[in-house]
């Protein structure tokens, strides 16, 4: 099977990028799908939350720290080794390392917050993702609303980013303190207690709609 590398790119920090990330590997360990973590972002979260994660048992690998001129060619070697490779960015689009994951990323997901400058800054994103696009045809990127919280604004909000040319996964994350804590009891909400099965539904759901859109572009 070929292999497959996704990245998690945002322009704002705090978008929730490595949350995410830590949860769709959570949901993987779950399906029993082989996968490797790769963080390029210098502020190495993904590295220390799989740390916990391994150390706890969860069934997370242990990320691996890129950076450097290489980077592109370090990533397609730890897909090639692990069939599907998560890789973690930099809170921003003019960064190097962002430059060089999506050089090589098959599909790169966005995660936005519901909120007015979130939304301004998925315009940046957007739009280097389009040009990008224009030459590599085969790159997919999908936004993914992150911290929704179930009031009628974010409803709106969800559906004004409808209005934005890349498509919106068909899935998305609560405003939820089960996606903070899992970072603490050491992996993702699959290490948590019954009332995260909600949580748990959710990412069971963006693994199902991320696995989907891999096999289609394919
Ligand atoms: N769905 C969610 N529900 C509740 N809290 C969340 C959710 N997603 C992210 N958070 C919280 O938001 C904060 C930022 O999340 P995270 O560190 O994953 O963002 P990031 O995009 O990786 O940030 P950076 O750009 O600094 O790397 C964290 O405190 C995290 O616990
Ligand atoms: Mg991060």
């Amino acid at each position: 099977m070929a292999s497959r590398i996704v990245a998690v790119v945002s322009q704002k920090g705090g978008a929730g990028k490595t949350t995410v990330l830590m949860q769709v590997a959570g949901g993987l360990v779950e399906a029993g799908r082989g996968f490797a973590i790769a963080d390029l972002d210098p502020q190495e979260s993904a590295l220390r939350w799989s740390e916990l994660a391994a150390a706890a048992g969860s069934g997370i690998p242990l990320a691996t720290a890129v950076a450097g001129d290489g980077a592109g060619e370090e990533l397609r070697r730890l897909a090639r080794q692990s069939g599907t490779l998560l890789v973690d960015c930099p809170p921003s689009i003019e960064h190097a390392h962002t430059l060089a994951a999506l050089d090589v990323a098959d599909l790169v997901l966005i995660p936005v917050v519901p909120g007015p400058t979130d939304l301004w800054s998925t315009r940046a994103v957007e739009s280097l993702i389009l040009q990008r696009q224009k030459r590599r045809r085969a790159l997919a990127a999908y936004l993914l609303p992150n911290r929704v919280p179930r009031t009628r604004l974010a409803g709106e909000i969800v559906e004004f980013m409808q209005e934005f040319a890349l498509p919106l996964l068909p899935a998305s994350l609560g405003q939820r303190n089960a996606y903070a804590e899992s970072a603490l009891a050491g992996g993702s909400v699959f290490q948590l207690g019954r009332p995260a099965e909600s949580a748990r539904e959710e990412v069971r759901g963006l693994v199902r709609a991320l696995l989907t859109e891999l096999e289609k572009n394919r």
